[in-house]
């Protein structure tokens, strides 16, 4: 049997990993500039977690979700601590696109309307309302496809108050990312998040924030709607959470009723994942790796703003979008085989996307600054 080829693969493999480190199986040493997709937080194979997991492994790794589960309720006091949502709930899922679906579900049953509110540039994942709500034509199947999904421009308040003028009744949801990863590193204006919360509050919709990439600390805030001081609904989570064991979660405001069945799944928040989950709550905590964040991303910027083809840096904390004046896949490609450093693209063509662990160290930023100085300046 063949892989079904959906990935356009590098031709790099992997076999070791360490901190901000990846060895291929020639030996060659990388360094990992992109977490594998906004993934690793705390680092590849971080002690800690490792033992985590082992400890874990010796004891139960997996039973399904109709019996107690300590590390779930650990793992939601834990990030309620951290985030300063302790009196949400938590509903525990595998992925981005499954927070994303279930929390669409949710606010659906909530407020028994049907309508959801998205916008241009986003992405909430591949499931089937999560896709719908995706701005991308080329991944949206003709069965996720409904009239139901409305698309409204990003950072656009005339157009968003006007849309609820005549849908607002209808409007279930709105869902906005935190900060656009795949978009191009996209910052919203706080006026507008503000807006989109009155508007929310007005047609008693449910305000669902995305912060699967721009979640768990790599904006420099817990959450990075914290920075703007609205309060969400609904928030999902994934990505960083877990490290890269598989998980998700959902945060709901206390006033969502919860009833039995009303969400399930057989994997989520399973006994190995809470492991990995809590393991990287109390590495963010112990290591302060918020504040390495905002001061890793903050010289990161100040060294390569003046470096020649930069346009502009769109950055909150790690996540870090380098505007070039042209396309941006030669630097990338030049970056992985030439420097052997690992960086993101997205979207928006000439934005190179940045997402490094949170506890980066600045010796590694230097490799990454002095390799892209050099790139950019023989172009
Ligand atoms: C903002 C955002 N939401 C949701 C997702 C989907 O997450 P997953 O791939 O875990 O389903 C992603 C993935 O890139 C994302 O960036």
């Amino acid at each position: 049997m063949n892989l079904f080829n959906v990935y356009p693969l590098f031709s790099i493999n992997p076999v070791k990993a360490q901190g901000s480190f990846l060895w291929d199986d020639k030996g060659e040493k990388y360094l990992d500039f992109y977490g594998g997709h906004a993934v690793i937080s705390i680092g590849h194979n971080h002690p800690y977690y490792q033992n985590k997991l082992k400890d874990q492994l010796e004891k139960i790794s997996f039973y399904s979700n109709s019996v107690q589960n300590e590390l779930q309720t650990e793992l939601a006091e834990k990030l309620g601590k951290i985030s300063g949502y302790e009196d949400y709930n938590l509903f525990l899922c595998n992925s981005g696109a499954e927070a994303n679906e279930n929390a669409l579900k949710l606010a659906s049953f909530h407020n028994g309307k049907s309508k959801v509110l998205y916008f241009s540039g986003s992405f909430h994942g591949r499931t089937s309302a999560a896709v719908s709500v995706t701005d991308n034509p080329k991944i949206v199947a003709p069965v996720n496809f409904s009239e139901r999904f409305i698309k409204s421009e990003w950072n656009d308040i005339k157009q968003l108050e006007e849309i609820f003028e005549a849908q607002g009744n209808e409007i279930s949801s709105v869902i906005i990312e935190g900060i656009q990863g795949v978009g191009g590193i996209m910052i919203p204006k706080a006026e507008f998040l503000s807006k989109i919360k009155e508007l929310c509050e007005k047609y008693n919709s449910v305000l669902i924030l995305d912060e699967v990439q721009s979640g768990y600390g790599r904006s420099g805030y817990f959450f990075s709607h914290q920075e703007f001081g609205i309060e969400p609904d609904i928030i999902t989570t994934a990505k960083g959470m877990g490290n890269g064991f598989p998980i998700g979660g959902v945060l709901i405001h206390p006033k969502f009723q919860a009833t039995n069945g009303l969400l399930g799944t057989t994997f989520g928040g399973n006994h190995l994942a809470c492991a990995a989950a809590i393991a990287v709550l109390d590495v963010i905590k112990d290591e302060n790796l918020i504040k390495n964040v905002q001061e890793m991303g903050g010289y990161i910027e100040d060294e390569i703003k003046d470096f020649p083809h930069v346009k502009s840096i769109r950055r909150k904390g790690l996540m870090i979008g380098i505007e070039l004046d042209q396309d941006c896949s030669e630097v990338r490609k030049n970056l992985l085989y030439n420097h052997h450093i690992f960086t993101g693209n997205s979207n928006d063509k000439s934005v190179l996307r940045i997402l490094p662990a949170l506890n980066i160290r600045k010796e590694e930023t230097d490799l990454f600054i002095s390799a892209l100085k050099t790139v950019l300046e023989n172009m």
